[in-house]
């Protein structure tokens, strides 16, 4: 989670038995140094676990090349690429013996990144907060029909809170979930509480794609910013106009300034399950035992 996911987060959900994936950007000032920040985010991570960490790495990022090196030089084992194409650095990220995990949201993408040679995929559906792929294609159709192209596992992402979705995307052919939104509202995340206290609020109706001239976003959509993005939209604005609106780092204002007026507040679909802001190691605890109690019952 681009301007959230960092050290002490990822470590939470490594230390309770997942996978923390630390973005270079969490915590990082507007313009700030990703590289550096990278960096101190690795090292406050390993101060607290001995775990497996993985790295997002977003490939439209302006600091490709010195973030590739870092990771390579601190010895990150798995690699979550992102936004952009799987053929740029998965050769040299696998000669280097680290785990390529791309993002998809089609089973073309699918299949070009199977292509690739990454390790395994990340199915993305519609109800993911953040970024979506622009054909907006629900979980439940892309988990199965990725499965069915592509022989390496198959991660699903969107919508997924609870060990019901867990459970779901499993028997859809998953071989793993990640969540984002309900690790958003986790104690551990330096989300501002302003944001997290909007995405526990929220109900089924409460979020919305917009920017889908740009790169379709799915926020929360009671917020004035989304509302201003969305009449923008109604009245035709082209791309450069919302593009002016956004600014920089617009998820930034509302992710870690709590600013739900200038920030755009990412959120996934699966706010409405979300009710209580938990320590991640509990939500971790409750998606294992809620798995073991589904498929007792099966
Ligand atoms: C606030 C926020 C920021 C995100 N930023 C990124 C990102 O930088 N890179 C990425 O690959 N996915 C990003 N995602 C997507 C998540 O990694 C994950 O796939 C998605 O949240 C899953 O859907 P869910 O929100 O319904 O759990 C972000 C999601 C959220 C909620």
């Amino acid at each position: 989670m681009l301007w959230l996911a960092d050290g002490g987060l990822a470590a939470a959900v490594s230390s309770a038995g997942g996978l923390g994936v630390i973005s270079p950007l969490a915590g990082c000032r507007p313009h700030g140094d990703a590289v550096q920040n990278l960096s101190t985010q690795i090292d406050r991570a390993g101060a607290v676990t001995s775990r497996p960490l993985g790295v997002n790495l977003p490939l439209d990022l302006r600091e490709i090349d010195l973030l590739l090196d870092l990771i390579l030089a601190r010895g990150i084992g798995i690699v979550v690429t992102s936004a952009g194409s799987p053929a740029l650095y998965t050769d040299l990220l696998k000669s280097c013996g680290v785990r390529v995990l791309h993002v998809v949201s089609s089973v073309k993408q699918a299949v070009k990144a199977k292509s690739a040679g990454v390790d395994a995929v990340i199915a993305a559906g519609v109800e993911s907060g953040a970024r979506n792929g622009h054909d907006e294609i629900p979980l439940f159709s892309l988990i199965p029909q990725v499965a069915d192209h592509v022989d390496i596992p198959v991660i699903a992402a969107g919508g997924i809170a609870d060990a019901r979705g867990m459970v779901a995307a499993m028997a859809l052919g998953a071989h793993g979930v990640q969540l984002g939104t309900r690790f958003l509202a986790s104690r551990e995340c330096i989300a501002h509480e302003n944001y997290k206290k909007a995405v526990i609020e929220a109900g089924d109706t409460d979020t919305v794609i917009t920017l889908r001239s740009l790169i379709p976003s799915r926020s929360l959509k009671n917020t004035p910013f989304t509302r201003k993005l969305m009449a923008l939209e109604a009245s035709g604005s082209t791309p450069d106009e919302i593009r002016q609106v956004l600014g920089h780092a617009a998820s930034r204002r509302a992710g870690l300034e709590g600013d739900l007026s200038t920030g755009e507040a990412y959120c996934g679909s699966s706010a409405g399950l979300i009710r209580e802001i938990l320590p991640a190691a509990d939500i971790i605890r409750l998606l294992v035992e809620g798995w073991d109690r589904i498929v007792t019952d099966l």
